[in-house]
């Protein structure tokens, strides 16, 4: 794997979240010590940005209540940013006693998901937001806004892609230095990914601040991710495992799983920094730990070699 720190159009880059998204909704509780061989995996196998944990409320989201201690006790990497997940300035400031540097904020770009995931409206979130972003802007740390339900909403349906923008424009007013576009419950497709880029750009957004948050749930991520890329989108979301979902979705499950993305650039020859084979032993140390087979395409199946015929890293 050719590591190169030039920026280039065939580099994409790879922002794993089965730390937090992944672990977020599982129910069997995950040890500080299972959690921290993960990130210690996922950083082996070639990672460079890792979400690892949310400094939410622990009542709203009790397998990841160990956010402090784990943070305090994740030995960083060079080369590796660490983003947790902030929700208010009360997330911020125990963010910023644990020595993170990179946060993400998250909103939505429909109200009903919203009110239910972090009990206030989009407008609400936003003005929420806006000290913490400040604040976090102050401290020269790297920030990330989300904005879930990009293509549908649980509760209420269609979501206008002109909604998802707006969102995205008003977390970049308040400073993000990118915004991710989610399909929380994966019903988006190709030609609406497609549109909501394109309108993105004409809205004054750059395309290397937009990545997209594809979920599986229906088998169109690897789709959208090539519709994004032929938009010119170089930067997705996985979970290694295609462990997760928001358990404030109902039907949100299954994440991109991070090894059938990282198959996919490989067979197309992009660059991206990550060892499948590397990934594969991430991915099946998480399955085991959730007491389940690895039940990604990838992961069951392998990677393949052209020059013998066979598949790779199974383990
Ligand atoms: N960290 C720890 N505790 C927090 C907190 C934070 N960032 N923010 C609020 N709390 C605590 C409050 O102290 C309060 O505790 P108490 O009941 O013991 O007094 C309780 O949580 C409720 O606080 P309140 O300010 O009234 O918040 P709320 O009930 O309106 O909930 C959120 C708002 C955003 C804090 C909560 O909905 C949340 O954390 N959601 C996260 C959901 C999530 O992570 N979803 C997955 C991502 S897609
Ligand atoms: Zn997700």
């Amino acid at each position: 794997m050719t590591e190169t720190s030039a920026p280039s159009a065939e580099r994409v880059r790879i922002y794993e979240v089965g730390p937090r998204d992944g672990l977020q909704n599982e129910a069997r509780p995950i040890s500080l010590a299972t959690k921290l061989r993960y990130l210690e995996l996922l950083a082996d196998a070639g990672l460079r940005e890792i979400e690892a944990t949310s400094f939410v409320a622990p009542t709203a989201i009790p397998q990841l209540a160990d956010a402090d201690e784990l943070m305090a006790s994740l030995p960083r990497r060079s080369g590796v940013r660490y983003p947790v997940l902030v929700p208010n300035v009360r997330g911020l400031a125990r963010a910023e006693a644990a020595a993170v540097d990179a946060i993400a904020v998250f909103t939505a770009a429909s109200d009903a998901f919203t009110i239910r995931n972090i009990r206030m409206t989009v407008a609400e979130s936003l003005d929420a937001f806006a000290p913490v972003l400040a604040r976090a802007g102050e401290l020269g740390w790297w920030r990330r806004g989300y904005v879930s339900t990009a293509f549908g909403d649980p509760y209420t349906g269609a979501v206008e892609p002109a909604a998802a923008v707006d969102v995205a424009r008003r977390l970049l007013e308040l400073g993000v230095d990118e915004v991710c576009f989610g399909d929380t419950i994966g019903v988006g497709v190709p030609p609406q990914v497609r549109e909501l880029t394109a309108r993105a750009v004409d809205a004054g957004i750059p395309l290397e601040r937009i990545a997209y948050h594809f979920h599986d749930t229906r088998g169109t991520a690897l789709a959208n991710v090539a519709a994004a890329m032929s938009a010119g989108i170089r930067a997705f979301d996985a979970s290694t495992g295609g462990t997760g979902g928001c358990p404030y979705a109902p039907g949100a499950a299954g994440n991109l799983a991070t090894e059938d993305l990282v198959y996919l650039l490989d067979a197309i020859g992009l660059q991206h920094g990550v060892s499948l084979e590397a990934l594969l032993v991430a991915a099946r140390f998480i399955a085991d730990a959730l007491g389940r087979p690895l039940a990604t395409k990838v992961g069951q199946a392998g990677g393949w070699d052209p020059r013998t015929g066979l598949a790779t890293g199974r383990g």
